[in-house]
């Protein structure tokens, strides 16, 4: 992952990364009274340790590297095997990541946006799951539902949140465990998919440029080309949704592929014109990393932009669906590939039929800083205290349960010692420095 790194950029109101507040409960002021801009500030990832190379997948079902290989540009992918590794767990190593990358304390998120089309459960939301565990215990969270486009769905929100002043930082993340749901014996499907997680930090600024636009877009019409049919309310599970497959992964690849080369262009182009950029402005297009013949197909060929100009990771890590952005970005900062003034696109598609794409200036430093070795470990020490919160308000709960109490009081014990003082502005919680 890319190495921490302190950030110079200025935010408002909010120097050294406190929250701007104001006492009459207004709207926080803004030095120039002016624009915000949704800046990322922080990044991170976390894939699991275990890779299943294409020659592992000879042994399981009747394909070949060859045919992987020149179909799909895959190599080898990685997969969840250990069964305490899950969508939430590399969604909280992510995230972890991020916010060292950005030096900032968790109690300081407004809000935890989760993209992600393999859950811990339909409910609750993962991203409530990561809240806990990293103890960002200001934030509201919620999952979002756009398939491998929902990375990109979730950073316009968290831009329209901060755009808003609704918020002032706002974590997103994309991650996935689709190994869960693939049917390894479906050659159609098991040899694309991998698992993974990525994470941004995004920070109301007042220097100008960050995510400058945002294009997104769906056609319902296609609904049945990608699915998993059981399990929601047109298919409930059921004795027979599971013998029959319908928890798998379902798709028609070819029909896919079609629509993904055109709208991986056409979502490009139309974000390029809302920023104002055409694609020889851009320095870097991040696209989904689904297969290596659509990146070909419709950014290369379409939109003529150079190969030295998009990143491609997909021969690692297969299609990690939502998370293969945010994957794709930290690992285009390591490459050295991401400057401050650096133009670039992030396009992607997917079930639903969705597509999303945003233009993005950015404007922070990427090189690595080193750490000291005492935020390390203040940082570790506030996890384990996360997690003592989160035990400890579980066994309240508990006690609770069994020993019912005046119910008119929702709040449990030790609240008083675990809330920091807040104020509201604009209708966002805010923690008074
Ligand atoms: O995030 C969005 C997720 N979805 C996608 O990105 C999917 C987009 N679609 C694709 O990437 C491609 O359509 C695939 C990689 C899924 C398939 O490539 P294709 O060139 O469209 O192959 P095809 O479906 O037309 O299949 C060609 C042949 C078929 O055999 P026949 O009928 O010609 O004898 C398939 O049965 O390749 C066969 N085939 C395989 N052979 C070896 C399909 N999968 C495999 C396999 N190994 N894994």
């Amino acid at each position: 992952m890319a190495e921490p790194n302190h950030m110079s950029l200025e935010l408002p109101g909010a120097q050294n990364g406190a929250h701007p507040s104001s006492e009459n409960g207004t709207a926080p002021a803004l030095p120039d009274e002016g624009r915000r801009y949704a800046q990322i500030i922080g990044w991170g990832y976390a894939v699991p340790e275990k890779v299943i190379t294409n020659q592992d997948l000879e042994q399981i079902v009747e394909t070949s590297d060859e045919w992987i290989r020149t179909r799909t540009g895959i190599e080898e992918r990685r997969v969840a095997a250990d069964p305490k590794e899950t969508t939430a767990t590399l969604a909280t190593t992510a995230a972890r990541r991020a916010l060292e990358v950005a030096d900032l304390h968790p109690s300081k998120l407004d809000l935890i946006i989760c993209s992600t089309s393999s859950p811990e459960h339909i409910f609750p939301s993962t991203a409530s799951i990561v809240q806990d565990a990293i103890g960002a215990v200001n934030a509201g969270a919620f999952d979002l539902s756009a398939a491998c486009s929902g990375f990109v769905y979730a950073l316009s929100m968290a831009r329209g949140h901060i755009l808003a002043g609704d918020a002032e930082y706002v974590l997103v993340l994309g991650a996935e465990t689709l190994s869960r749901v693939v049917d390894w014996t479906d050659r159609n499907t098991c040899v694309l998919f991998g698992d993974g997680a990525g994470a941004v930090l995004i920070a109301a600024s007042q220097v100008p440029g960050g995510i400058i636009a945002t294009e997104l877009g769906s056609d319902g019409s296609g609904a049945d080309l990608l699915t998993i049919p059981a399990g929601g309310s047109a298919m409930p599970a059921s004795l027979e949704t599971v013998s029959s497959g319908n928890h798998f992964i379902k798709m028609d690849g070819k029909a896919v592929f079609r629509f993904a080369t055109r709208v991986m262009a056409d979502a490009t182009k139309s974000v390029l014109e809302r920023a104002g950029l055409t694609p020889e402005d851009v320095d870097l297009v991040i696209p989904h990393q689904a297969n290596l013949r659509i990146v070909q197909n419709s950014v290369l060929k379409q939109l003529k932009v150079p190969e030295d100009k998009v990143f491609v990771n997909l021969q690692k890590y297969g299609n990690t669906s939502t998370a293969s952005i945010p994957i794709a970005l930290c690992e285009a900062i390591q490459a050295g590939k991401v400057k401050p003034g650096d133009k670039l696109v992030f396009v992607g598609f997917g079930a639903g039929l969705t597509w999303a794409a945003c233009a993005i200036q950015w404007s922070v430093p990427t090189e690595a800083a080193a750490t000291d070795w005492w935020k390390n470990t203040r940082r570790q020490a506030g996890y384990q205290a996360a997690a003592a919160r989160s035990m400890w308000r579980r066994a309240v709960r508990w006690v609770y349960h069994v020993w019912p109490t005046d119910p008119e009081s929702g709040a449990l014990p030790g609240d008083e010692g675990i809330k920091e003082p807040e104020t509201a502005v604009n209708g966002v919680r805010h923690s008074e420095e």
